[in-house]
């Protein structure tokens, strides 16, 4: 059953994978189903918030829905340069989307011939949307971003955290089993800025995902709650 207690509230998600073009017919893309975040999508809907889901190449079919925007994107340029319509307004940011770190610096117009026994890619880096956003936002904006791993799993995901700027890390790693890319199931833990862990057991994603709203709306309400004006007040005289 839906309530509302973020009702009114501005939400943007990524999901998905995104495809980074070498040629009309070719790109390098990931596993991901996109699954995740569109049960996050869901989730936020049924706490009665607004959502732009901004979504690489997948096929889930969604229904519509008065308070959900789905934007569709296919490159890691684009789907920053979709997120970048929204950021300012935004409450809360959540980065479920496996965006690729690089693509081939050159895209070929036309389809590339086989020639030669071996072909080499020139990558260059891709902008670091959960990055960008953490150096921009302001102090009341909520940004969760997911660190997925396949070794030293809890140190990569701190290491996100911090360097994103994020206010929760979502790890979840490859090596469990029935977790993350397509599957309909996923195992997280979630990191706090203040380095607190909490595990979850093994759930469907639709459950994960209220669990992430769920953390998500008790970060918010805590820093609503530490910036209204008397704690500002309170703040800026600790430092006086
Ligand atoms: O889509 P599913 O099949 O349901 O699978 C879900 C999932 C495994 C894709 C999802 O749970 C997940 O882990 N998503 C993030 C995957 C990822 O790319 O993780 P990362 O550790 O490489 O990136 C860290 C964070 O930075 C992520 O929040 C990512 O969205 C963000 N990022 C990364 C690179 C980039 N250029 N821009 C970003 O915003």
């Amino acid at each position: 059953m839906g309530t509302t207690i973020l009702k009114g509230k501005k939400v943007l998600i990524t999901a998905g994978p995104t495809r980074e073009a070498i040629d009309p017919v070719r790109f390098i893309s990931n596993h991901s189903s996109g699954k995740m975040g569109y049960a996050i999508a869901q989730a936020f809907l049924q706490q009665g918030a607004e959502v732009i889901l901004v979504s690489g190449p997948v096929c889930i079919k969604t229904e519509t829905h008065q308070r959900l925007k789905i934007v569709q994107v296919q490159s890691a340029s684009e789907m920053y340069l979709a997120c970048c319509q929204y950021f300012e307004d935004t409450d809360i940011a959540i980065f479920a989307a496996a965006v690729a770190d690089y693509r081939p610096e050159r895209v070929s117009e036309q389809k590339i011939k086989k020639q030669d026994d071996s072909f080499t890619i020139k990558m260059v880096k891709n902008v670091d949307i959960a990055f960008e956003f953490g150096r921009i936002k302001n102090e009341l904006q909520v940004s969760v971003g997911f660190a997925l791993e396949t070794n030293d799993e809890l140190a990569h995901a701190i290491g996100k955290l911090d360097k994103k700027n994020l206010d929760m890390a979502v790890l979840n790693s490859v090596n469990d089993a029935n977790a993350t890319f397509g599957f309909d199931t996923n195992k997280i833990t979630i990191i706090t800025k203040d380095y607190l862990q909490k595990a979850f057991p093994l759930k469907s994603k639709q459950e994960v995902a209220h669990d992430i709203v769920v953390e998500t709306a008790a970060c918010l309400t805590n820093k609503e709650s530490w910036f209204t004006d008397d704690s500002i007040v309170a703040y800026e005289n600790m430092y006086r």
